[in-house]
């Protein structure tokens, strides 16, 4: 072993001197950052070059900082950041032989790390929002850097100004609305963060500010909701919730809009509430109350403006008052008069909407009045001492109009109107096509189905078939006359006489 140690040795020296010497140094160069963090750290690294050729061996670095209290350099090149400032950083290079070599000044600069705001970022809910927002230098340890100015500028001036208000501290104030950046700069270090100006409701109102009374179910108007910031800017097309808050009186629609759509569905008052914001709301009342418009008499009339009773009779009639968009207007009572008491008569306690017409024994015309609010109908009853023959008048109708309805009706539909068993088939009897109904109703010729087959009217009562005589058109038809003839008999109690 040792004499393989020895002749390992003497190779090495046979291979050392065969070297022509140490080549001389040329010059030293340094790589790396320049500047370091406060209280951080950063390697430099230097190389050694005899003319273009480096040096690696043989030889040692000697680091040299111009100021230690603002950064130091360990000797294997690790320079540390002590205070804010530059330094100068040599390296020298020392050859075991020969002269040393010292590098080029190299300018290190030691500097904060970084910045942090509060707030993170900023969100203004107006023009003339301000916010304070606070700026704070770090070392590369994350405590923080004091004693050392700030510059602000706001990447957009419209939108917000900032103003240095000392302390690290600045204050950002909404000029205008949308998005920009803040940028604040300390010790040569820049960041930014983003403000954004929104337009936050703050008040509420609507337009129009009242609403005129609805006088008919299915009237609307047209509701806007209006936006405004703290700084009393309207925010334009702001989206409102709409809501109703008492339901059964208007409808809303759409519920979510500037401009909705106010639809009266019942009589009453209700409150509409518009919300453009958690807790940023107005409500208005909106009353709808149905207007009388129209007065429609039952019994109606056809072709002509009266009505035939007979003397000291009595017949039920009926007002039905409708609003302008022809909806039924339930809580408007109606006032019965008429013209010629000693005639025909309303009774004294008429219900809602329906009275008894009672005729005396004078005979001649009474004008019934039916008065609704505004609106009236009038109904002439011709008080006659004779009445409607069932056997003479509406039989021969029966029996000779053209076709005869007889000709079909012994049987058509179940219903026989030949003479003699006529009476029985219809007075009191359902219709087969609409069995809720009489086929003749006595006092009520708008509730008889037979009085709808000959007018045309008999799918207004949920009848399918034809018009009678069957599928008539025109002239076809039974004459107004006839069909007046019938009505009043069934107007005078539909007697078999
Ligand atoms: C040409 C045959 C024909 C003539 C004429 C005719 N009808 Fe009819 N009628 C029918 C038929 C068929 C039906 C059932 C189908 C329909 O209603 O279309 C009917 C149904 C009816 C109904 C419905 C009965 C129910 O209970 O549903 C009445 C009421 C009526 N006719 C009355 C008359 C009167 C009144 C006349 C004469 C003015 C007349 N008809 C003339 C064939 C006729």
């Amino acid at each position: 072993m040792k004499r393989f140690g020895l002749l390992l040795g003497a190779v090495l020296i046979a291979a050392c001197g065969s070297d022509s010497g140490p080549p001389s140094l040329s010059s030293v160069l340094i790589a790396g950052d320049s500047t370091v963090g406060l209280n951080g750290t950063m390697q430099l690294t230097a190389r050694a070059f005899a003319g273009s050729a480096p040096v690696t061996t043989g030889l040692t670095f000697v680091w040299m900082s111009s100021d230690t209290t603002k950064a130091r350099v360990s000797q294997t090149g690790l320079v540390t950041g002590v205070r804010l400032g530059v330094v100068i950083i040599t390296v020298s290079a020392v050859p075991d032989v020969g002269t040393p070599v010292t590098s080029d000044p190299y300018v290190i600069r030691t500097r904060i790390t970084r910045i942090v705001f509060r707030p993170f970022d900023i969100s203004l809910a107006s023009r003339n929002d301000t916010v304070i927002l606070v700026a704070d230098a770090r070392d590369a340890q994350g405590a923080s850097v004091t004693g050392i100015g700030f510059t602000w500028v706001s990447r957009d001036p419209g939108i917000v100004t900032v103003a240095d208000s000392g302390s690290h501290a600045a204050i950002v104030a909404a000029v205008g609305y949308g998005t920009t950046q803040v940028v604040a700069t300390v010790d040569r270090v820049s960041d930014s963060v983003t403000a954004s100006v929104e337009q936050v409701p703050a008040t509420v109102s609507t337009v129009p500010s009242s609403f005129s009374t609805l006088t008919a179910f299915g009237r609307s108007v047209q509701a806007t909701c209006i936006a405004v910031t703290a700084s009393g800017d309207t925010i334009p097309n702001h989206l409102c919730n709409w809501s109703v808050l008492s339901a059964g009186v208007v409808a809303v629609n759409p519920a979510t809009a500037h401009t909705t759509t106010v639809t009266a569905v019942g009589n009453g008052t209700a409150s509409i509430q518009a919300q453009a914001a958690a807790g940023v709301v107005t409500s208005k009342p909106v009353t709808v109350n149905q207007v009388p418009k129209t007065v429609v008499i039952s019994p109606a009339n056809f072709g002509t403006p009266d009505v035939t009773m007979t003397t000291n009779q009595s017949a039920p009639f009926f007002a039905a008052v409708l609003d302008s968009l022809d909806h039924p207007a339930l809580e408007d009572s109606v006032v019965w008069t008429s013209s010629d008491s000693t005639r025909a008569s309303p009774a004294a306690t008429a219900t809602l909407d329906s009275t008894v017409i009672t005729t005396f024994a004078v005979a001649g015309a009474a004008t019934i009045t039916a008065t609704a609010g505004p609106a009236s109908a009038t109904r002439v009853v011709n008080v006659s001492a004779t009445p409607i023959s069932f056997a003479t008048d509406v039989q021969s109708i029966f029996n000779t109009s053209t076709p005869p309805c007889t000709n079909c009706h012994p049987s058509a539909a179940g219903m026989n109107l030949t003479t003699g068993s006529s009476y029985a088939s219809i007075v009191n009897q359902n219709a087969s096509e609409v069995p809720a109904m009489k086929r003749v109703r006595p006092f009520m010729p708008d509730s008889s189905y037979l009085v709808h087959t000959i007018q045309g009217t008999q799918t207004t009562v949920g009848g399918t078939g034809a018009r009678m005589p069957l599928g008539c058109s025109g002239s076809g038809c039974l004459p107004n006359a006839s069909i007046n003839l019938i009505r009043n008999w069934i107007l005078q109690g539909a007697l078999q006489n």
